[in-house]
């Protein structure tokens, strides 16, 4: 499966197969998560790997009694500590670190979904109740929840925005009217505009010369 493809198929899947994931497919998914972009390279993020029964109700019931999350048999949970990347980058550390951790997640969600392991990004959870039940302590905040198992459900991809109405060219709210023109893919676009050039201009040579025969008389030939 190329990115494209595994972008594109990815869905939230909420309902998983009582199958245990493999050791492997679990590994790979947490080192795909070990590789993500983070701001100053800093990693200031940590997996926690939750797969014991009464700790992923627990966590399910954290997410706002979302109970279906504990029937995955893997659950990850990203955490951050944000005073890292703020002893770095001031306040705009918090922001790097969000996001930091956000590229993890995606890393991670992406890596299963090509491995044939489904999940669901969940952000919904009482943070406190997440904490007590996974110890995690106060300078580290969790952000994302990732249930991880074998799909029992097929979703429909829920509809996207048009690509003209969120992507602007230079200047925000600058519509883009045709995107082949717009972001210089010229080939198709300036082909079109040779070839008709080309078949006028072969059109009015071949009138002219069609002229010319007429009116140019023609010579006789040497007795
Ligand atoms: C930041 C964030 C928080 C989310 N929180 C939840 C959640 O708490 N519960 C849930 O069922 N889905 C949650 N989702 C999943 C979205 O509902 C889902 O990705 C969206 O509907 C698009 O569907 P798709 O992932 O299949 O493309 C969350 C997604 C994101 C990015």
């Amino acid at each position: 499966m190329d990115v494209e493809e595994c972008i594109k198929t990815r869905r939230a899947i909420r309902k998983f197969l009582d199958i245990d994931l493999p050791k492997d497919k679990i590994v790979a998914i947490l080192e795909a998560g070990r590789m993500a972009p983070t701001a100053g390279n800093l990693q200031n993020h940590e997996v926690i790997v939750v797969t014991d029964k009464a700790l992923r109700r627990a966590v399910a019931e954290a997410c706002l009694q979302q109970y279906w999350i504990a029937h995955a048999p893997v659950i990850l949970v990203v955490v951050a500590e944000h005073e890292v990347q703020k002893m770095h980058y001031g306040k705009r550390g918090e922001t790097y670190s969000i996001q930091s951790a956000a590229n993890v997640a995606m890393n991670m969600i992406l890596q299963a979904h090509a491995l044939g392991v489904s999940s669901c990004w969940v952000g919904a959870f009482d943070e406190e109740m997440m904490r007590r039940s996974l110890g995690i302590p106060g300078k580290v905040t969790p952000l994302t929840v990732i249930p991880l198992g074998y799909a029992d459900e097929q979703v429909p991809i829920p509809p996207r925005k048009s690509f003209y109405s969120t992507i602007w060219l230079e200047q925000y709210g600058n519509q883009i009217r045709d995107v082949n023109l717009a972001l210089g893919e010229y080939g198709a676009f300036l082909q079109g505009k040779i070839n008709k050039a080309k078949a006028g201009t072969e059109e009015q040579v071949s009138r002219i010369v069609r002229h010319l025969a007429k009116i140019i008389p023609k010579k006789k030939p040497k007795k």
